[in-house]
């Protein structure tokens, strides 16, 4: 299965995110590929934040060799499951969709409830970690 994360920077939440379910993934012997994306460009080409890639490498994860990328219409192609952190991100995503099959394939990671984005609190990336990481979880739980 091929899982995209995907969040408005590309640098604090989904690159987590892709880094814990491939984690996780590897680790429950799931033949499984994740990527990430964002759909605002101000980071492209960028490594994670700092912040991000110190909350992974505590937990033994990481994610420092990630680079920031946009979110493309051919996504909705490449990938079987397009995991989202909240609702702006739903909407900017649906945004891209061509038809239901597209829209389908895009989900909250947490179900019904969100990832709320720790740019702008230093405090909030271990937290947002130990959510992203429950959220993988419920869908690797799911899915297998
Ligand atoms: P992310 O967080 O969506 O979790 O990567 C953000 C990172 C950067 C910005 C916004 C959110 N920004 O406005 O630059």
């Amino acid at each position: 299965m091929k899982i995209l994360m995907v969040c408005l920077g590309n640098i604090c939440r989904s690159p987590l995110a892709e880094g814990i379910m491939q984690h996780l993934a590897d680790k429950a012997g799931l033949d499984w590929q994740v990527d990430s994306a964002g759909t605002g460009d101000w980071h492209v080409g960028r490594a994670p934040d700092r912040r991000s890639i110190a909350a992974a490498l505590n937990e033994g994860i990481d994610i420092s060799k990630q680079v920031c990328r946009l979110f493309r219409v051919g996504d909705f192609d490449e990938f079987d499951l397009i995991l989202v952190m909240d609702k702006s991100n739903l909407s900017n995503v649906l945004a891209f969709a061509r038809n239901s099959s597209d829209r389908q394939k895009v989900k909250l990671l947490l179900g019904d409830k969100i990832v709320p984005d720790p740019y702008y609190d230093d405090t909030q990336f271990a937290p947002v970690f130990k959510l992203i990481e429950a959220g993988c979880k419920e869908i690797i739980k799911q899915y297998i």
